[in-house]
């Protein structure tokens, strides 16, 4: 895997499919002298993602795919080697990628998933945790692999489930906790 050697940073695409507040925070801890990355890409499946104003805010390149005619994958793969992307950090992105496509960035694949992982992969974390009644949930940073939400996990971060949480109240302090955490994992792989 690549390092940070002296003062290059390793260009990184950030995969979004909605809202983009952790693209946001990729985005300003990339300017931070710390940062082993600069986010040099945005790639989005969705044309009305709201993170997509991120992208536009802090000038960094997009693009919008359109996987409903066929799958844009390959020319995903030729436009990441094109900008000579090391590292893609998914961030909210709601596509599964391909046996394929994994393969062609193996290892460099990043994701950040609610929930701790094994527990509650795919969808609908919150919802889960709190009908399960755990004491706690929280977030997780790990490798992407051909199985869903299953690569090996690189930090986790615990968050007390308490007892008027409901999953939309959950979600918010989870996102908080997932910010910083991707920061955190960020820093553990690659300073
Ligand atoms: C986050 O909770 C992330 O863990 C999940 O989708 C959400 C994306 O949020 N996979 P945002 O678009 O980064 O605000």
């Amino acid at each position: 895997m690549v390092r940070l050697i002296g003062l290059k940073k390793i260009k990184t695409a950030v995969f979004i499919s909605g809202n983009g507040s952790n693209l946001k925070n990729l985005i300003e801890f990339s300017f931070l002298k710390k940062s082993p990355i600069s986010v040099d890409f945005v790639v989005s499946n969705n044309s009305k993602a709201k993170g997509l104003n991120f992208s536009k805010k802090f000038g960094i390149k997009k693009k919008i795919y359109n996987y409903k005619i066929k799958n844009p994958e390959n020319e995903i793969l030729k436009n990441l080697k094109e900008n000579k992307i090391e590292l893609i950090c998914l961030a909210g992105f709601m596509k599964i990628l391909s046996k394929n496509f994994i393969r062609n960035f193996n290892g460099k694949i990043l994701n950040v998933h609610p929930s701790l992982l094994p527990k509650y992969k795919g969808l609908n974390t919150h919802n889960k945790s709190i009908e399960n009644k755990d004491k706690y949930s929280g977030c997780t940073i790990h490798y992407v692999n051909e199985k869903l939400d299953s690569g090996r996990i690189i930090i986790q971060k615990k968050v007390k489930i308490l007892k008027g949480d409901t999953p939309k109240t959950l979600a918010k302090k989870i996102l908080k906790e997932e910010h910083i955490l991707y920061r955190k994992a960020l820093i553990k792989l690659f300073v």
